[in-house]
């Protein structure tokens, strides 16, 4: 069931960006957080934040691609207060800017660990606690990237493809169970990972604002939250014509930066 005021969340990737203000929103009294990221510092910084709104805080330093770690944690996480809701937000992206050649195979494989097997790690155990007690609700961030194959980012827009095609089967598949699930597409926010994007970005969105657009369409539970509605709109027409026509527009796109640990 969708929950139209969830008072324990968690929030992978909640250490910066979306997630940091997706924290922010539904900090409270009487709302429990369970947040996790890779750095420590950012992370206590927005606990602080939320308590100071109401919220008790959880927090933990894990690397989503850990899969036993992260399922020990949001078992543990849900065994301490049972999750209303769960986001399953962390990722990272990267393109082909400088890369001469394409994409190379080690930042393909760190984007589809993160961006996909990420999100599995997350949403598995989920759905695990969810089913028993047949009541809860997943979002899953994916992206306007992941309506069509776009050159200048091809692992990131494939992890995002692969993230919407699956959450919309789960939300089929799950309803029989009680649990709710929503995919969020969003198009170009305010974060650092858009901060490092060398190109201009219609209709660029504010953080805060992302994040309570998702809040307020997660409490609906659509199960679609694809924004802002222009875009949403071309990449939609993008993706539903032949190659032939957008193969020629689609190459004179700009190219992501590329992700520098994998350079
Ligand atoms: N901003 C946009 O325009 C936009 C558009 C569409 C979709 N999205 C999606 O929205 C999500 C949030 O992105 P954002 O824009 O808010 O970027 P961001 O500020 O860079 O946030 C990414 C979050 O993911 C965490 N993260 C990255 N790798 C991780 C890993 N291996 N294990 C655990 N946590 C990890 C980061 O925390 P640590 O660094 O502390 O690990 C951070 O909290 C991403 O999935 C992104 O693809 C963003």
């Amino acid at each position: 069931m969708a929950m139209k005021d969830p008072r324990s969340i968690l929030i992978t990737g909640a250490s910066s960006g979306i997630g940091a203000a997706l924290a922010g929103v539904y900090a409270g009294p009487g709302v429990s957080l369970a947040l996790t990221g890779r750095h420590g510092e950012r992370l206590a910084a927005v606990a602080a934040q939320c308590r100071e709104r109401g919220a008790e805080v959880t927090t933990a330093v894990l690397d989503v691609t850990d899969r036993a770690a992260l399922s020990d944690w949001i078992a543990a996480m849900d065994q301490a207060r049972p999750l209303d809701l769960v986001i399953a937000n962390a990722g990272i992206s990267g393109g082909t800017d400088k890369a001469g050649g394409g994409e190379g195979a080690s930042q393909a494989r760190r984007i589809l660990a993160v961006n996909l097997d990420g999100v599995v790690n997350t949403v598995m155990p989920a759905i695990t606690a969810m089913r028993r007690r047949r009541r809860g609700q997943i979002a899953m961030m994916s992206s306007l990237a992941g309506f069509r194959g776009f050159p200048g980012a091809p692992a990131y827009c494939a992890s995002k493809a692969a993230v919407k095609a699956w959450g919309e089967s789960l939300r089929g598949s799950l309803r029989g169970d009680g649990i709710e699930v929503s995919v969020i597409c969003p198009g170009f926010v305010v974060s650092p990972m858009t901060a490092v994007n060398p190109f201009p970005m219609p209709l660029l969105m504010e953080t805060d604002q992302a994040a309570a657009l998702i809040v307020r369409r997660l409490a609906r539970n659509h199960g679609r939250i694809a924004f802002p509605w222009p875009m949403y709109l071309l990449v939609w027409l993008i993706g539903a014509l032949p190659p032939i026509i957008t193969d020629r527009l689609l190459a004179k796109m700009p190219e992501k930066t590329q992700l520098p640990e994998t350079v």
